[in-house]
């Protein structure tokens, strides 16, 4: 007997994509509850080949599911994830409600994947933030091979990273600069639409935003509390996929040609990266897929042990989905938890 998986925010971007690949990857499950707030009660939803009624979150009985996957905002999982964990339902929650728990493992399997044994403490296990899944991935063997010592990292992320509304912001702007329509900016700071804004999330009393923050703490917690790392955060005017320039210091030397080498061997890495007109990765190519991509490796002039990196990856699907799927995958596959039907 399979699992009975619940997913909360089904309705939203990352939840529709759980749907997808968790059906794509075969995941053992024998029932799947799709969830959101009362507004999308009854909403029709595609599951693989099946079409699944949406459920209120709020009304959901947890005692007989055995792992919800959460991606409804913070607040409902600051207020939702002790209550369906309490019920036995281990909660993989892709907000960043849980993240900064020290009784909560944050994880990217091909990481820290061993951290995950940690869940038992609240039931809840953590994704990291989507800009933070891709770069790791990137680092992890790097920093095996040379030592990571300092990060510089510039993002350039898609709308589709702040949700469903955002992404119709852009559709909906890019429309109106075409007929001339006025011009309103709801969800981001300023007009996204054939632009570039500078912040992601709100500002912290530093200057740095959140964002900016979420990428420090999460590299640190997942790959290693030594390293140092700054970033910009950038919203750019793409639907979907994040991407990165990344300048990465190292203890010991590294040349782009030995990286290049590590980094095609990587679990969950994919390398493109020809010195011509088009040979490397841009975000829309990098849509719907699982990979991290990695382009354009250089080593860096300015200073000792040095090396430049492009990396991208499809924000919904690594950057949330895929990673919250494999969490799940890995509670299976190492017999952290039993079916409860076949436990009773
Ligand atoms: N997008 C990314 O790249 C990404 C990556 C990593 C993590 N995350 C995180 O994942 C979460 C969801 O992001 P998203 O981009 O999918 O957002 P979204 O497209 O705005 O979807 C939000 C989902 O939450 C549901 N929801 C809202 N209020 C609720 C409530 N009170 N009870 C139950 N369900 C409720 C919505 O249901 P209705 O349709 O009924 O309103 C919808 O299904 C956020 O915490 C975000 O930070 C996103």
């Amino acid at each position: 007997m399979g699992y009975k998986v619940a997913v909360a925010g089904a309705t939203g971007n990352v939840g529709r994509e759980m749907l997808t690949v968790l059906a794509e990857r075969g995941f053992p499950a024998d029932e799947l509850v799709p969830l959101a707030s009362r507004r999308s009660q009854g909403t029709e939803i595609t599951y693989g080949d099946e079409t699944l009624k949406v459920k209120a979150l709020e009304s959901h009985d947890f005692s007989d599911t055995d792992i919800c996957l959460m991606s409804a905002g913070g607040s409902v999982s600051k207020e939702w994830a002790p209550r369906i964990a309490g019920q036995g339902c281990v909660v993989i929650d892709n907000s960043s409600a849980w993240r900064y728990d020290a009784a909560v493992p944050l994880i990217v399997p091909e990481v820290n994947a061993d951290a995950v044994a940690g869940f038992t403490k609240r039931n809840i296990i953590a994704n990291p933030n989507c800009s933070t899944a891709q770069l790791v991935v990137a680092l992890k063997p790097l920093h095996d091979a040379a030592t990571i010592t300092r990060v510089v990292v510039a993002t350039y992320q898609s709308v589709s990273g702040a949700g469903k509304e955002a992404t119709d912001e852009l559709f909906t702007q890019s429309r109106a600069v075409f007929v001339s329509d006025p011009i309103e900016a709801k969800k981001f700071p300023k007009r996204i639409a054939f632009n570039v804004i500078p912040q992601v999330d709100v500002f912290m009393e530093d200057g740095f935003t959140r964002e900016e923050w979420k990428m420090v703490a999460e590299t640190k917690k997942i790959l290693d509390p030594k390293i140092r790392l700054v970033a910009t955060c950038v919203r750019v005017p793409v639907f979907i996929s994040h991407s990165e320039a990344v300048a990465v210091e190292f203890e010991r030397p590294i040349s782009a040609e030995e990286a290049r080498g590590i980094l095609r061997e990587a679990p969950g890495c994919l390398v493109v990266d020809k010195h011509e007109d088009g040979g490397y990765i841009t975000p829309y190519e990098a849509v719907g897929e699982d990979a991290t991509y990695i382009s354009r490796i250089r080593e860096d002039p300015t200073v000792d042990n040095g090396l430049m990196l492009w990396v991208v990856s499809d924000n919904l699907r690594k950057g949330a989905a895929t990673n919250a799927v494999q969490i799940a995958e890995l509670l299976v596959n190492r017999q952290l938890i039993q079916p409860k039907r076949v436990a009773a």
